[in-house]
C-alpha cells in the first residue's frame, strides 16, 4: 500500500497530525510572496554570449533562474501536465499498480519522501518517477495508463532533454570548460502531485533541500516553489510556459563553488492541487564528481572532495536525507577555519 494522499486527502477538513511539520521548519501563516528579482532569461533574445552571461550571473547569485522562449512546445507542456494530473486522478488501485517494488524496473509511485512511516513527519505530496533517456530503452516501463501517458511524456522528455543539454552546454562554456568535461547522461522524471492541503501553514510538500544532480528543469503550473536566499524564503513566480532551473550540488562541486546550488522547497495551498514535472539531469553513475582541474589553482584550491553519487546517497540517507549536512560533509574546510 502506498497510502497515496491523492486518493484519500480530499475529504479532510484538518491536517492529520502526521503531516504537521516541526515548528522550526514550518512555513507559517506568511507564505513567502513571489519575488520579482529571480531572473527570467529569454533564450530567444540576444546573442549566445549574452545569454550565457545571464545564466552565469543568475547561477552565482541565486543558484536558480527561469527560462522563457526555450523551444519546448507549449502544447507538449500543457499535455504533459494534464496527463500527470490525469494519472493522479485515477482510482487508487490503478495508481497503486505502479507502487509495488520495482516490478517495472525503475517506475515507482510513492507518497511523501517514499519512507512513509519512518519519517519524522509526512510530506504533502505523491510522486510518480521513472528514467527517460534513452527513450527506446525506458518507454516500456512508463505507465500505460492514462492512455495518453506514453505518447505525451515520451516526446516531452525528448524536448526537455534537448533544452537541458543546451543549457548545460552554455553553463560549461560559461565556466570556460572544454568538451571533455561535458557531463550529461541520464534524465529522471518525477511528476509530483500536491493535493489541496487543509493547513498550508503547517505542512510542506518538499522540505528545504539541494538537488544532488547537475541541473533540474521544473515545470510548475501554480505557485509552490520557494528558494532560500539571504536568510529567507522567497517565492518563484510560475510564469506561463516557463521552466524553473535550480543549479544542483554536483554542478556546484564541478564548478568548484563558482556556481551555487539552490536550496529550495515546496509549500502547499488549500485551494487546489498542484502538479509539477521535475526533470533531473544526472551525471553517469560511475562518474567521479569533483572540481574540474582547470578551475582549481594554488590560489583557488578545491572546495570539495571527489565522490561518486553512490557515496553521496549513502551519506545523504545516513543523515536523514539532510542535504545541508551532506553538502558540509563533502566540503573541504579551508586552513583558516580548521
Ligand atoms: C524536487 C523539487 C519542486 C517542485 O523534486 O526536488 O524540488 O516544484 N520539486 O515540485
Ligand atoms: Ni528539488
Amino acid at each position: 500500500m502506498a497510502n497515496l494522499l491523492s486518493s484519500w486527502s480530499s475529504d479532510l477538513d484538518s491536517l492529520p497530525e502526521k503531516y504537521i511539520v516541526p515548528e522550526e521548519k514550518r512555513p507559517g501563516a506568511l507564505l513567502a510572496p513571489v519575488s520579482k528579482d529571480i531572473p527570467a532569461i529569454d533564450l530567444s533574445e540576444g546573442d549566445r554570449a549574452s545569454i550565457i552571461q545571464k545564466i552565469m550571473i543568475a547561477s552565482q547569485e541565486f543558484g536558480f533562474f527561469q527560462v522563457i522562449n526555450h523551444g519546448v512546445s507549449e502544447k507538449l507542456m500543457i499535455d504533459a501536465v494534464n496527463v500527470g494530473k490525469e494519472f493522479f486522478s485515477m482510482p487508487a488501485e490503478e495508481m497503486e499498480n505502479f507502487a509495488a517494488k520495482d516490478p517495472r524496473k525503475g517506475c515507482k509511485v510513492y507518497t511523501g519522501s517514499g519512507n512513509y512511516g519512518s519519517d519524522d513527519f509526512g510530506l504533502w505530496r505523491d510522486t510518480l518517477q521513472h528514467p527517460c533517456h534513452p527513450l527506446e530503452k525506458w518507454t516500456n516501463i512508463f505507465p500505460d495508463k492514462p492512455a495518453g501517458y506514453r505518447g505525451t511524456i515520451g516526446p516531452y522528455t525528448v524536448e526537455v532533454r534537448k533544452l537541458g543539454i543546451r543549457i548545460l552546454d552554455m553553463i560549461y562554456e560559461g565556466l570556460g570548460l572544454t568538451e571533455e568535461n561535458y557531463d550529461y547522461h541520464d534524465l529522471l522524471l518525477m511528476i509530483h502531485n500536491y493535493p489541496a492541503c487543509p493547513d498550508p501553514s503547517s505542512a510542506l510538500g518538499v522540505s528545504g533541500h539541494r538537488d544532488a544532480n547537475l541541473i533540474t528543469i521544473i515545470q510548475q503550473d501554480i505557485y509552490g516553489l520557494q528558494l532560500f536566499k539571504d536568510g529567507q524564503w522567497i517565492g518563484v513566480e510560475p510564469l506561463p510556459n516557463a521552466f524553473g532551473i535550480p543549479i544542483s550540488f554536483s554542478m556546484e562541486v564541478i564548478s568548484n563553488g563558482k556556481l551555487r546550488s539552490a536550496v529550495h522547497r515546496v509549500v502547499t495551498n488549500s485551494a487546489c492541487f498542484r502538479t509539477s514535472l521535475v526533470n533531473f539531469f544526472n551525471s553517469p553513475s560511475d562518474r567521479l564528481i569533483e572540481p574540474v582541474k582547470s578551475l582549481v589553482s594554488p590560489s583557488n584550491p578545491p572546495a570539495f572532495r571527489a565522490f561518486h553519487m553512490k557515496e553521496y546517497l549513502e551519506v545523504l540517507f545516513g543523515n536523514n536525507s539532510d542535504s545541508e549536512v551532506t553538502a558540509e560533509y563533502f566540503k573541504i574546510k579551508s586552513q583558516a577555519s580548521k
